[in-house]
Order: C-alpha cells, then sequence, then structure tokens
C-alpha cells in the first residue's frame, strides 16, 4: 500500500515512520510511505507557501495553489482518496483504519497553523478525518497515527496471517487484561483458568473481563454493545431469514441506523448497503426516510418495501434470492488438499474469470485476505470468496477440473475459515439456481423459507 503525505515538514513523517514495524515492512515494500513537500510546488518567488486569512484572525493559511499542485503531482490525475486531517473530521475509528487499509494509494494532506485555504479542499479532498476532540499544531502528528493504525492492517505488516476480514471476536469491547511469566509477581498470580489450557472456558473469561472492562471504563460503547447484542437476539429468532443482517451487526460491519424490534434499519458503510426489516409498508416508508443520502445498494425481505425503494431511490432489483445459512460449528472435510488464501498476484487471473461488480471489487476482496483458491501443479484452477457483504460466493471453476467435487472442497474450505472466526457461514442463491441450491444442501447449509431481495441504483 502506498502512503502520500503533503505536508510542510516531510522529516516529521519520515522520521516518525521510519522505525520498529512500518520501517521493516516500508523495507520489505509492503508498504511505501511519500512525503511530500508542499512548499516545493508554490510558484511564489520567495518559497513562501501561506499568508494571512482573509476577514482577519490569528495565524497563518496555506494556500490554494502550492497544495493543488502538490497533490496534482502526486496523483497525475487519478481520482485517489484524499484524507484532509483536521479537528472538524469525523471521528477516526478502527473501522474506517480497516476500509482505508484495502487501498492500494491513500494520499493524506496535513495542515499547519490555521489551515488551508478552504477552495483548495473542496478540490481535492475527498474526506475529512479527525483524530479526537482536541487541537495538535499541525497535521502531522494526525497523519502519522492514522498511518500506523491503517498500516497494521494491510497484510504481511504483522508477521501472521491476521487479515481485515478476521476483526477479534471481542467485536465493540475493550481488550481483556494479559499475563506472561512469571506466574507470580509481587504476590499477584496470573488467574488460574489461564493455565489450565481449557480453551472455551478461556475464552468465556476473556469475554467476562471484556465486558466487565468496557462498562467500567467506556459506558458509552458499552451501551452501544447491550443495544446490538439485544437486536441480534431478536433476530435470531427468525435466524435463516434474517442472517444477513445478524452476521453484518456481529462482524461489526454494520451499525443500527434505527431498531424497534419489528422496524430494524442497518448500514454497512463500507459497503454503502442497507438491510431494511418493517412491519408494514406504512413503518417501511419511516424507515426508507432515515436512508442515508449515499446508500447505494438495498437487502430487502419483504416484497412491499421493493416499489418504495425503486421510486424513492431510483433504483431496481438486482437480484431475488433465497439465503443458505450453516448454523453446525463442525469443520466439514476438504478432500482438495491444495487451497490457500489469494494474494495480490492473482488479482487478474479472478479479475478475468468474475465479472460481478467493478474491477476494483475483485482486488479490494483479494487485498482483504477474502478469497481462497484452489491450485493443481502450482497454478489457480479454481476460487470462491466472501463478499464485502459477509455472504459466501464468487465461486469459480476451470472447466478442466468440473464434476471433480472441487466446488464442494472451495466451499468448505470456505465454510470452515469462517467458522473459525466464530461465524455463521451464510450465502445467497438466485432463486431457481437448483444447482447451487443442490450445493448448499448437500453441505449441509440451511435455505430459508422467505426470499430476499438485492436492489440497487440503476446506472
Ligand atoms: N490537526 C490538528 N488537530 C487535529 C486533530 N485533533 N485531528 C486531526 N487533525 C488535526
Amino acid at each position: 500500500m502506498k502512503f502520500y503525505v503533503l505536508t510542510l515538514f516531510p522529516d516529521m513523517i519520515l522520521r516518525g515512520l521510519n522505525t520498529s514495524i512500518l520501517g521493516r515492512a516500508a523495507e520489505k515494500k509492503i508498504i511505501s510511505i511519500d512525503a511530500v513537500n508542499i512548499r516545493d510546488y508554490t510558484a511564489d518567488r520567495h518559497g513562501k507557501a501561506d499568508d494571512y486569512p482573509y476577514g482577519g484572525g490569528a495565524g497563518m493559511l496555506i494556500q490554494a495553489q502550492p497544495v493543488y499542485d502538490a497533490h496534482k503531482a502526486v496523483t497525475g490525475g487519478r481520482k485517489l482518496r484524499t484524507i484532509y486531517v483536521t479537528p472538524q473530521g469525523v471521528p477516526f475509528t478502527q473501522k474506517i483504519a480497516q476500509e482505508l487499509s484495502r487501498l492500494e494509494e491513500l494520499v493524506f494532506l496535513c495542515g499547519h497553523y490555521e489551515g488551508i485555504d478552504q477552495r483548495v479542499l473542496e478540490e481535492v479532498a475527498t474526506d475529512y478525518i479527525s483524530i479526537g476532540d482536541y487541537v495538535l499544531t499541525g497535521g502531522e502528528l494526525p497523519a502519522m497515527v492514522m498511518i500506523d493504525a491503517i498500516s497494521r492492517l494491510v497484510p504481511g505488516v504483522l508477521h501472521n496471517d491476521s487479515s481485515s476480514e478476521s476483526e477479534s471476536f471481542f467485536n465493540d469491547l475493550l481488550e481483556y487484561p494479559q499475563y506472561s511469566r512469571p506466574r507470580v509477581w509481587h504476590g499477584r498470580e496470573v488467574p488460574a483458568v489461564l493455565l489450565l489450557g481449557d480453551h472455551k472456558k478461556i475464552a468465556e473469561w476473556r469475554r467476562e473481563r471484556s465486558e466487565e472492562f468496557t462498562k467500567s471504563r467506556r459506558p458509552d460503547l458499552y451501551k452501544e454493545y447491550i443495544r446490538k447484542e439485544e437486536l441480534i437476539r431478536w433476530l435470531s429468532r427468525e435466524k435463516r431469514e434474517k442472517i444477513h443482517m445478524i452476521e453484518s451487526l456481529r462482524r461489526g460491519k454494520a451499525e443500527i441506523l434505527y431498531a424497534d424490534r419489528g422496524n430494524v434499519l442497518l448500514y454497512d458503510r463500507t459497503s454503502r448497503l442497507c438491510m431494511i426489516s418493517a412491519q408494514n409498508a406504512e413503518t417501511g416508508e419511516r424507515l426508507l426516510e432515515k436512508v442515508p443520502k449515499d446508500a447505494s445498494l438495498f437487502v430487502t425481505s419483504q416484497d412491499f418495501l421493493n416499489e418504495p425503494i425503486c421510486n424513492r431511490f431510483s433504483c431496481e432489483i438486482f437480484h431475488e434470492c433465497i439465503q443458505v445459512c450453516y448454523p453446525q460449528k463442525q469443520a466439514l472435510p476438504v478432500k482438495y488438499k491444495d487451497i490457500r488464501l489469494l494474494g495480490e498476484e492473482f488479482i487478474p487471473y479472478v479479475r478475468e474469470r468474475y465479472h460481478m461488480g467493478d474491477s476494483e471489487y475483485v482486488a479490494e476482496r483479494i487485498r482483504a485476505g477474502a478469497m481462497y483458491g484452489a491450485f493443481c501443479d502450482e497454478k489457480p484452477v479454481g476460487f470462491i470468496g466472501i463478499h464485502n457483504d459477509g455472504s459466501l460466493g464468487m465461486l469459480f471453476v476451470e472447466e478442466t477440473h468440473r464434476r471433480k467435487g472441487l466446488g464442494i472442497s472451495l466451499e468448505s474450505y470456505a465454510i470452515n475459515r469462517i467458522c473459525e472466526k466464530g461465524w455463521t457461514p451464510y450465502g445467497h442463491v438466485v432463486t431457481g439456481n437448483e444447482t447451487s441450491l443442490g450445493l448448499q444442501e448437500r453441505l449441509g447449509l440451511y435455505p430459508s423459507s422467505g426470499t430476499i431481495w438485492w436492489l440497487g441504483k440503476k446506472d
């Protein structure tokens, strides 16, 4: 992943980020950090890049021209995500870090002194992000904080296979306490449960401690956590029909925009996907009023919602599906032996064979560590993936390897990986695709009795 930082103090960025884990990741070329001096692009004869603000006030502003030219030099006219770091932005979160870590290139724009001329921000900035409700002397430290948080999610940076898809089971809660040797220190013993090797008990203990910590230290987070748990419990009364909502919540993908039992509106900001369930047409209309402006995809499980969505948001129905889910916990046997996570080098291979969505979609899924490939003599012969909404899909097997059970092996492999994370695997089968439904049922996935619809903007 490539970071470009537009700043008046490039040394500060380079010195701050080239040691330890990020330094090693840069040496291995997993990430690169290019700090660009805005001053190098000024048209002013004396090298000035700042001036007094119109209307008066303390301090100096960075002018529009050098910022614009520095940005243009970096992007070469391409439309790159450009973060203006500012205390007036939205708060930076792990979720935002996760989303940004899947990009190939990212630009940071750092203000100093009093900030940057608004007109150039309107032309180049795509996001305004803050690291907290306090004011620093410049955007360099916030940019470094964000680059650190994003980089550690880039596959390969942390020396393990954990990808940005593998959010911890303790989602939404603060981390539990950890202990190392010696077993007794200053008369304090390591909690006995951690010494006995019972992983189920250890997981329970850690969750309890996480809940305790969160409740006392971050009551705001705890309140949200309880609200979510209650909604999941309520949705689980119709698990097969509502599995898409349950899993989006559990995996920390969707936020609750509205929930009063029978009327639920969830929003997955990363994929701009709204999931809606209403008691009747009238309450459904009221939910639609709360849909965010940038929503571009909708999933409904009630027919009466489809027409209002089409009319209100200029959408059409893309697919009519039934949901299938795998509620068991035990791993499935995988006959085909050489199946593994796909790396970036297979982006062109998958792109040639999978055509749904835009061409960036496949690259984004592979970078998210969400696609697996089957190999024969080191050559890929099929793949499967997890869509950005969390459902299983994108199954493909080369003609030469069909009718040998490879599809079953690929799907079993993906199901096992999802179960390992403590999640419930699920997928969407287009109504009438009896072959796919047969495959799902053979693997032990249960179909929903109702239909769900995918709707999207007409273009
Ligand atoms: N620039 C100055 N203060 C900041 C903050 N809190 N977050 C992001 N950018 C900043």
